[in-house]
């Protein structure tokens, strides 16, 4: 017996009974049938079941309506209407649970804003629908491709003493009673009377935690939340979300990008191949040829320019930008998509980033401005990845720490990797949404994220 409605829409009419359970999506009534579509989530399609109203009570009919759940049993005819190839002549029902018609989700398209705010129940509808699907399979290949390649899946802290970024962008975690903090002599907090005697925050990144375990498994990789209180209210932030971090030791830059593409393209194609009907719905619904960017992804070898080149590209079209760039300016997203849209048509991956615009972990290059930085662009979103060679010389790690303040001893078992066994290593993030966004085309990162938190939210 088949039970759910994507397999269910495979069948051959036949006299076997089967059960179908889900949400009723619609329903018509006429003078001797009553059509209802049920939907169950397996696919965009409803399963069309069809009553008999001389059959049926006429108050179990009347308590049929849009968003009640329902057992429906009955065999699997041909389908008389041109919708669908196939139906169900139902024989016995079950309202398990009615709906009023105060029900937000009626049967006309709302918008995703609308959408948001009754974020609890958008998985009832064909996009959310659609979207979660695909970030399970995106979530299910990202294993696969590290676990068919030999990478170590390790679970790094999600609660965290040191900083990864530099950014100051962290969550603090307390248990401190913040009507009365407790203060030292000098009037500070006096942290070590916090639950870990010392100052403590959710992690913006595993990566330096998952660097100690690649210099022991040479290749790991981390999947999980990670947190940001970056004030940024855009399409493409949120303050958690989930990112991929992969770190490979005896691994220069050139390594790290070959990784990163290869495994953009792996988890794009997982998409195109398990998930062709949402795909499609996207194409028609969301953003028009949005697969066939995939394909053409998947298709052509990414772009690669430094960013001194990227610089000299875009610093002669600075009219045109918001925020005009000069060499060691942050590359903002205007211009990452101009180089990905204008320029090379495809993901670029720009490297060798002014070392003042990056974080301290990454390695120097020998002329001393620049550090060994990649990070992956796609059209229409900009970053999707960032990543790095890790400087992995103790003094000139020591030396570079020293220059923006960093205090060794904050950092003294990530200064000991580079004393014991040291060796060249990279890695990189992707952020798991951007990722989705790029597939998917949905415009904003708010919705491919269940409950998304971000500034002045935290709904659910
Ligand atoms: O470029 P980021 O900050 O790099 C790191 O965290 C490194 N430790 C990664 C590594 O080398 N292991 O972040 C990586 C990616 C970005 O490219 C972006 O896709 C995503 O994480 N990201 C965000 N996604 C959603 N909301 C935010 N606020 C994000 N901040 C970064
Ligand atoms: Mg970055």
């Amino acid at each position: 017996m088949q039970d759910r409605i994507k397999g269910i829409l495979q069948l051959k009419p036949s006299d076997e009974i089967v059960k179908a359970e889900g949400w009723v999506r619609t329903k018509r009534d006429s003078k001797n049938v009553c059509f209802i579509e049920i939907n169950d989530g397996s696919c965009l399609k409803g399963l069309q079941g069809v009553l008999d109203k001389e059959k049926f009570d006429a108050a179990l009919i009347d308590s049929i309506s849009t968003g009640c759940s329902v057992i429906a049993e009955g065999r699997i005819v041909a389908s008389q209407g041109g919708n669908q190839t196939t139906e169900m002549a139902v024989e016995s029902l079950t309202v398990v649970g009615t709906c009023p018609a105060d029900y937000p989700l009626q049967k006309k398209r709302h918008t995703v804003e609308f959408l948001r705010e009754k974020a609890y129940l958008r998985p009832r509808t064909n996009l959310f629908g659609a979207i979660m699907r695909v970030r399970s399979t995106m979530a299910y290949a990202v294993h696969s491709f590290f676990q068919e390649n030999g990478f170590v899946y390790v679970n790094t802290p999600l609660i965290s003493a040191s900083d990864c970024e530099g950014a100051g962008a962290q969550f603090q975690v307390t248990t401190l009673n913040l009507e009365n903090v407790p203060k030292t002599e000098d009037g500070k907090v006096d942290y070590s009377k916090d639950f870990f005697g010392k100052m403590a925050n959710l992690t913006v990144s595993g990566q330096l935690e998952g660097e100690t375990y690649a210099t022991a498994l040479k290749n790991i990789y981390t999947f999980g939340p990670t947190f940001r209180a970056e004030n940024s209210n855009t399409a493409r932030h949120l303050a958690e979300f989930w990112m991929i971090e992969p770190e490979m030791a005896f691994c220069t830059l050139e390594g790290d990008m070959e990784w990163a593409e290869k495994f953009l393209k792996y988890i794009f194609s997982a998409v195109l191949e398990k998930n062709a009907e949402d795909m499609a719905f996207f194409s028609s619904f969301v953003l028009p040829g949005v697969e066939d960017t995939l394909h053409h992804v998947i298709d052509s070898p990414f772009e690669h320019m430094t960013y001194t080149e990227a610089i000299k590209v875009l610093e002669p079209e600075n009219s045109r930008f918001e925020f005009p760039v000069k060499w060691g300016v942050e590359i903002q997203s205007e211009h990452e998509r101009f180089l990905t849209e204008q320029v090379a048509k495809r993901p670029v991956i720009v490297t060798d980033y002014p070392k003042d615009i990056k974080a301290f972990y990454m390695k120097m290059n020998d002329d001393g401005k620049t550090v060994r930085a990649m990070d992956v662009l796609a059209p229409r979103l900009g970053e999707i990845i960032g990543g790095s060679e890790r400087e992995y010389r103790h003094d000139v790690l020591l030396a570079r720490m020293a220059e923006l303040g960093l205090k060794p001893e904050d950092y003294w078992w990530y200064l000991d990797l580079r004393k014991y066994g040291t060796v060249p290593h990279s890695g990189f993030g992707l952020g798991f949404e951007r990722a989705i966004q790029y597939v998917t085309g949905v415009q904003n990162i708010r919705d491919v994220i269940p409950y998304p938190r971000y500034v002045k939210s935290c709904d659910y």
